[in-house]
């Protein structure tokens, strides 16, 4: 069996020796012209006159291209025809594509698009939230609220009340590789694009649309992104649209790939959120009525933000039961960059909300805070079928119903497995004798909800052929960005066919072998492709039984595929001398696979319903040392115990573990976005913006998966992996508070990220002196 089993992930040589092919690395064809964007230089205005000459006299430059000059659609949003290609005669937000340039060579596009005169009639621009509120700009009418019980006389009716606000900054994804596309044209119109995109069958789409072109005309190929991380689920268009319509126009093939800075003033980034809060909770800590409100910060386009809102939403309880509940969701439409999905999708922004809860309740009644989550967590089932009777029956505010919780036992092994109890007992002791350096230690869960909630995303196709020298070929829609899906599901094609990994061999993702594909988001790559693959390869492996059973006068139930070889009748065949057999008896050794996740279903208007088919559960505890002169800090140790149910591959999980809590523990930390007054964004390049470096990892960082099978039959009993950890990074800033909390009486409230600025100012907060 390959599955289960730890491997590296299949490019990994070619990724440290730099041999790893992105869409920059495709040799290109000779004539290749070079695109990129004329950028807005005001946040919200009308173009009053766009004189281009200059652009279109410069050295290298081809054509240019404003909106007018556009063949069919000009829209490249992922939801809802609001975000042109190129503006029409407003623009939104500093750095919005105005025209575009085709050029000989990137840099001769790049320099002719500085080069345009533009005169714009300013417009109110709207940055801030308070500036949304007051001026009613969102993207959906009134804001949604998803309510059980009755949170406010609930919390009336409480011993004790608390009441707060959080506000949590955007993240950008800073993927390695830029957002880049080629396109190519082929007979007849059609085009061919190579794109760095988690969603071929968007660009596929967005790029038909653009040409006026039925979805045949166009194939998109992705073999792997230098990491997305949601920031190129939609935020691809742009470019891959772009290529395409230069690419027809010209005749040539045409690339574009952003520069980083580009990158940055351009696309979208994590939502930004703000989430007040009233509970109500008794002398344990456990909380009896709860009322959040989240004011989410989307930008100017739609794009993914209603789904991202809604997740936050689904995640406000993160844990806990929480009976009594109202959250009430503003979705702010803002001057500022389209924010769009980010690992988590949401998640992390809606369950920071109640683990700022928990700790201020724990804060409050002098508790400590991993007591006040436990008392607040949702029961663990033991019954043996693992269902839960009517009277205990407990369900999220949502009316999701949850039995498969595990996380008592979990935080239970980890707490043991850090010695958490000691340790906090030392960081106290620590503390009373060091006036300057303050230590913190906190230990937080997750619970995430694992499906796309739009019902329909949840399906895959694969394409599976066995030639007859039994090597194996697999194709899927789902996309490699470094997660190492194209590993697992190879693992599953290789278990399948008894075979070693060596033997199967994953094609790039190609919208012409698999059609109608889903973005790969929402973590659940492995879970829906692994299916498909899976269900394909039973089919071809199930024809080749049945044809070397009958020639031997057996049945096929009776033939074996393990080892690298197939029994059958008391013949030991390779696999190799069965797939030539099989291919001379004249056996289909093709076939297609396609999976849908059963047993969900979602309103989203009425916020009720069975939106998740499993939860993936994790808990971290993070230990960090804050210098109380300056607000400097480190992680001086993270434990983490995540389930990843029976991982299909351990090696791969682990490292998805470790890269998701540093770069959740970066977004509340270190990672600051800012922009000016005017509406541009200040970071815009790694100089100003600072993302986790190696050094800034945990000092000491054990990360183990715990071993519990997914109750649900999903592939190999395995749980999706790719974001759930992400949300782990929330530990380090409750440690952060946990530390600063030592200076003094009053509750730190530290809101994110926790820069040392904004630790510093906590400090002095807690001591009286700010
Ligand atoms: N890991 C790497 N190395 N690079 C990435 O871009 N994206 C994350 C996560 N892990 C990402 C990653 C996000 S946002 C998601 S949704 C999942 O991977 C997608 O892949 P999966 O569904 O196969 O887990
Ligand atoms: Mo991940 S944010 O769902 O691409």
């Amino acid at each position: 069996m390959s599955v289960n089993r730890p491997s590296p992930h299949d490019s990994a040589r070619l990724h440290v020796t730099g041999a790893a092919r992105y869409v920059d690395d495709i040799p290109t064809p000779a004539g290749c012209l070079h695109l990129a964007f004329g950028q807005s230089t005001e946040a919200h205005g009308t173009i009053t006159a766009m004189d281009l000459s200059a652009v279109r006299a410069a050295d290298g430059v081809i054509a240019v291209l404003a909106a007018a000059d556009l063949p069919f659609e000009n829209d490249v949003s992922p939801s809802t025809h609001d975000e042109p290609l190129l503006a029409t005669d407003t623009v939104h937000y500093v750095g919005q594509p105005i025209f575009l340039v085709v050029a000989t060579s990137h840099t001769a596009a790049r320099k002719a698009a500085t080069l345009a005169k533009v005169d714009y009639s300013p417009l109110p621009p709207i940055f801030t939230i308070e500036e949304a509120m007051a001026a009613d700009s969102r993207f959906e009418e009134g804001p949604r609220i998803y309510s059980r019980g009755d949170a406010q006389s609930a919390i009336g009716n409480s011993p004790h009340r608390a009441e707060g606000v959080i506000d949590m900054g955007g993240q950008e994804h800073f993927y390695l590789e830029g957002q880049a596309a080629l396109a190519l044209p082929q007979d007849d119109g059609d085009v061919v694009v190579h794109s760095s995109t988690q969603h071929p069958s968007e660009i596929q789409h967005k790029v038909a649309d653009a040409l006026g072109l039925p979805m045949h005309g166009v194939k998109v190929e992705v073999r792997r992104m230098g990491g997305g991380f949601g920031g190129k689920e939609s935020q691809g268009n742009a470019l891959a649209v772009s290529c395409a319509i230069a690419a027809s126009m010209t005749g040539k093939p045409c690339k574009m790939r952003y520069d980083r800075d580009d990158d940055m003033v351009i696309t979208g980034k994590r939502h930004d959120f703000r989430i007040s809060y009233e509970v109500g909770f008794d002398d344990d800590g456990r909380v009896r009525g709860i009322d959040f409100i989240h004011y989410t910060r989307c930008g100017w386009a739609q794009d993914l933000s209603l789904p991202v809102a809604d997740r936050a939403m689904l995640h406000a309880d993160n844990a806990y039961l929480l009976e009594n509940v109202r959250i009430e969701s503003h979705r702010l439409r803002t001057n500022t960059q389209s924010a769009t999905a980010f690992r988590g999708f949401g998640g992390p922004q809606g369950l920071v909300g109640v683990e700022r809860v928990m700790d201020q309740i724990a804060h409050q009644l002098g508790l400590d805070p991993l007591e006040v989550r436990k008392v607040n967590y949702y029961a663990e089932m033991e019954s043996p079928d693992g269902g839960l009777s009517a009277k205990t029956k407990q369900v999220t505010p949502y009316g999701q119903e949850v039995s498969d919780f595990i996380l008592h036992g979990l935080t239970s092994d980890l707490a043991t497995g850090c010695d958490y109890a000691a340790r906090r007992a030392a960081v106290a002791a620590w503390n009373a004798e060091n006036p300057v350096l303050k230590r913190g230690l906190a230990m937080t869960p997750v619970k995430f909800g694992i499906s796309f909630t739009l019902t329909h995303l949840n399906q895959a196709g694969a394409l599976v052929h066995v030639y007859q020298d039994g090597s194996v070929a697999l194709n899927h829609g789902g996309t490699e960005m470094g997660q190492g899906l194209y590993q697992k599901v190879a693992q599953v094609a290789a278990s399948t066919f008894g075979i070693s990994l060596d033997q199967v061999r994953l094609t790039a993702t190609d919208t012409s072998k698999v059609p109608n594909t889903s973005a790969t988001a929402a973590s659940s790559g492995s879970d829906l492709n692994g299916m498909a693959v899976l269900t394909a390869c039973e089919a071809v492996r199930d024809r080749m039984a049945e044809h070397l059973a009958s020639v031997r006068q057996t049945t096929a139930s009776a033939v074996l595929f393990e080892g690298g070889v197939v029994r059958v009748g008391g013949d030991t065949l390779t696999f190799p001398a069965a797939a030539k057999e099989c291919y001379e008896g004249r056996v289909s050794l093709s076939a297609t696979g396609f999976y849908k996740t059963p047993d969900i279903q979602w309103d989203r208007i009425k916020g009720e319903g069975r939106p998740f088919y499993y939860f993936a559960y994790g808990a971290a505890c993070s230990e960090v040392v804050v210098d109380t002169l300056t607000g400097e800090y480190r992680i001086l140790r993270t434990d983490i115990l995540h389930d990843a149910g029976r991982s299909l591959n351990p090696a791969l999980d682990i490292g998805q573990i470790e890269g998701g809590f540093v770069q959740g523990a970066g977004w509340l930390t270190t990672e600051e976005l800012v922009w000016d007054d005017q509406g541009r964004l200040r970071t815009h390049a790694p100089s100003t913006y600072k993302i986790p470096a190696a050094s800034d990892r945990p000092q000491v960082f054990n990360v183990a998966l715990y071993e519990s099978d997914n109750p649900e039959a999903t592939i190999h009993r395995s749980k999706a992996v790719g974001e759930p950890p992400f949300c782990l990074g929330v530990s380090v800033l409750m440690a952060l508070s946990d530390a600063v909390a030592f200076c003094g009486t009053a509750y730190p409230a530290l809101a994110a990220p926790a820069t040392p600025e904004r630790v510093l100012a906590a400090v002095q907060r807690v001591r009286g002196l700010a």
